[in-house]
């Protein structure tokens, strides 16, 4: 029972600072991994919350004219809306100004004190008003020193309470050695191991109330409150009902993961466990410290004003391709870069092209040629392509959930993405538009049950990632509104035939890549590549035509009819845009030779550059790429 429960903590987040991408970030890892585990039928719990307490509060109730409470009652729903908007199923949310938390604290410290664990003392040193702590000498910025303060930076002399923090430094320091998996990333453990081979001092944790009167008043001095980090490493547990509810915390504690930044290691992977070892309670399971997400290349911050605000995003591309984003593009424990070029790129690519267009030709086939109900099931034979197509699919099932206990999520969607292409590809290859003319119409019925039911699999792998997005699509193929179930993703076969499937909407419109170079002027001809004008015998010799051979291509963002190929032409590389999208995936086209005119003037299609034609025949909306009928034949060699 006690290994299936799983309990995931983000952060409590400063109540008075405004929601980025960042705090979006880590709350939305932890709604993925707890979805995953919920689907799992683990016993799962996922808190976050809010951190109340102390000066940087005190200051702008002040300054707002009314008392700290009200204030921070104002600040919390801007928590609370986000995380509803962003999917967020957290199953509880902790404010640290709650008394389920503040007598929690008090009762903590009452028996520490009473147990020799805090002590009182003269403090005379150097107090950091903007981090709220006490600093040395040696922690202050260049070109200040202690007759020299930054205006941060005050002297103080005053009597305090103090953690006795550094009697178990050597503790600390074997029971991080022993359980590597206390703290990960590993490189962060050397860090903290790092830190720790200096001397750790004892810990201050009151602030006198002449000072700071926001905070958890010390429950053995009316003079003083609580430092806000004693006060607010507390919630982990006073969340779970330590000391409160016995049966709860047996159930809930130890915790799996607890995720934070990579901003406040020392205050988790220190402060925390000495803490904890003091009152006697165990260690959380892992304390999983993720980079930091930089707006292009820079730290982002109140102050730059360059923080990414998630409700944008949200409403410009909607809140699960939010969530893909953020999930597939860091990878865990490094930094990301966040732009707007890299998400649209990303959202383009893998969401629009790679998913929305597999989902979009299979469920039109169906509509189309099925009527519009799930088609005869059939099975898949030893080395068929179906066969092939469904490994890609398992190999996805497998690559998720290991990537999801490796932490490394980004990899786990990334195996989804390629079951998503080989799906694509598998489309090519049986060409359903040609089994669709065909007498027997078993052979298509296969092809687009394979299909779907490639669709149901990857579609319940990105649930916990794409919620909402992805219970659409499961609609769309009729997998049922039920949560996808976990043992169904290993089985083929699960869509019932004659099921009736309802037309829904497109999942993932494109979006234009923002800030894209100067249009061309409107050229019809060199957007219409496919179209060749007829013309006389010795206007075509003046036309070089050369077989090339195409190394890569991408779809052009923005124009969904657009393909971006580059092709090698005897050794030379060659960029062409055609106008083949709608016929033809990029993993169809890669590889194949074709015929290309080699001494058209250059063109300008979308913003890119077209250095060239491809050769290809039409017939209404029909299109094949004219290629060449020799294995193995040189690139480069002339045609005519
Ligand atoms: O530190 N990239 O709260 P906080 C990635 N109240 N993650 C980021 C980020 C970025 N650029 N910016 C913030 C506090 N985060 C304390 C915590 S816990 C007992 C008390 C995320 O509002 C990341 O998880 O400054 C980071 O650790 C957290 O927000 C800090 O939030
Ligand atoms: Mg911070």
């Amino acid at each position: 029972m006690k290994n299936e429960s799983f309990y995931v903590t983000t952060p409590i987040y400063y109540v008075n600072d405004k929601p980025h991408i960042g705090h979006a970030y880590t709350t939305m890892l932890a709604d993925m991994l707890a979805r995953s585990h919920r689907l799992l039928g683990h016993d799962t719990w996922f808190l976050t919350g809010t951190d109340e307490h102390g000066q940087k509060v005190q200051e702008a109730a002040e300054k707002r004219g009314v008392p700290p409470q009200e204030h921070v009652d104002t600040m919390v729903k801007r928590f609370e809306e986000l995380w509803e908007r962003l999917e967020i199923t957290h199953d509880d949310f902790i404010r640290t100004t709650q008394p389920r938390h503040t007598k929690i604290v008090q009762e903590i410290l009452q028996d520490l004190y009473h147990r020799g664990e805090i002590y009182q003392a003269e403090y005379d040193g150097l107090y950091d008003v903007r981090s709220e702590t006490f600093v040395t000498e040696k922690d202050l910025p260049d070109g200040s020193s202690i007759d020299n303060l930054p205006e941060h930076v005050k002297k103080i002399k005053e009597t305090n309470y103090f953690f006795k923090m550094s009697k178990y430094q050597d503790w600390l320091i074997k029971y991080i050695e022993d359980n590597p998996e206390f703290i990960q990333p590993d490189f962060r453990r050397n860090e903290t191991l790092g830190f720790l081979r200096k001397e750790l001092s004892d810990l201050c944790i009151s602030r006198p109330k002449a000072r700071l009167a926001w905070g958890i008043e010390l429950p053995f001095d009316a003079e003083y409150v609580t430092y806000v980090w004693f006060d607010a490493l507390v919630n982990y547990i006073s969340a779970v009902g330590y000391r409160r509810d016995d049966e709860m915390f047996a159930r809930r504690w130890p915790s799996q993961v607890q995720l934070i930044g990579k901003d406040i290691l020392t205050t988790h992977t220190v402060y925390w466990p000495t803490m904890l070892k003091a009152m006697g309670v165990e260690m959380p399971k892992t304390i999983f410290a993720h980079g930091w997400w930089l707006s292009g290349r820079d730290k982002m911050s109140k102050s730059t004003g360059n923080a990414v605000n998630p409700l944008e995003y949200a409403d410009r591309f909607g809140v699960d391709a939010l969530r893909y984003f953020l999930m597939s593009e860091m990878s865990l424990g490094q930094d990301a870069s966040f732009t707007e070029e890299a998400f649209v790129k990303r959202y383009n690519s893998d969401l629009a092209n790679d998913l929305g267009n597999l989902t979009s030709r299979v469920l039109k086939m169906v509509h189309t040629h099925c009527d519009s109900k799930v088609p005869v099931a059939c099975e898949i034979k030893e080395g068929s392509p179906e066969a092939d197509l469904w490994k890609h699919v398992q190999t996805a099932v497998t690559e998720m959930s290991t990537q999801i206990e490796n932490m490394r999520p980004d990899l786990g969607l990334a195996a989804v993405m390629a079951a998503v292409r080989e799906a694509n590809k598998y489309i090519g290859i049986r060409a359903p538009w040609k089994q669709a003319k065909e007498e027997d119409k078993q052979p298509l019925f296969e092809t687009l049950y394979v299909s779907l039911e490639a669709l149901r699999v990857c579609s319940a792998l990105l649930y916990p990632v794409m919620p909402a997005k992805m219970m659409g699509l499961r609609t769309q193929i009729g997998a049922g509104e039920a949560e996808p179930a976990v043992e169904d993703v290993k089985v083929f076969g699960k869509l019932v035939a004659g099921t009736v499937l309802e037309e829904g909407e497109g999942l993932f419109p494109r979006h234009q890549k923002p800030k894209a170079p100067q249009q061309p002027k409107k050229n019809k001809k060199a957007e219409n590549v496919v179209t060749v004008e007829e013309i006389a015998i010795d206007d075509f010799f003046k036309a070089q035509l050369k077989t090339a051979k195409v190394l890569e291509a991408v779809a052009v963002e923005g124009a969904d009819k657009l393909l971006k190929l580059q092709l090698d032409v005897g050794g030379e590389q060659r960029q062409i845009i055609a106008g083949i999208a709608k016929h033809y995936t990029p993993e169809q086209v890669i590889g194949k030779m074709i015929i290309v005119v080699c001494n058209l003037k250059p063109a300008v299609i979308r913003g890119v550059e077209s250095r060239g034609m491809l050769l290809a025949a039409s017939k209404g909306k029909k299109l094949t790429l004219v290629t060449v009928d020799a294995e193995d034949f040189p690139s480069g060699a002339k045609v005519g």
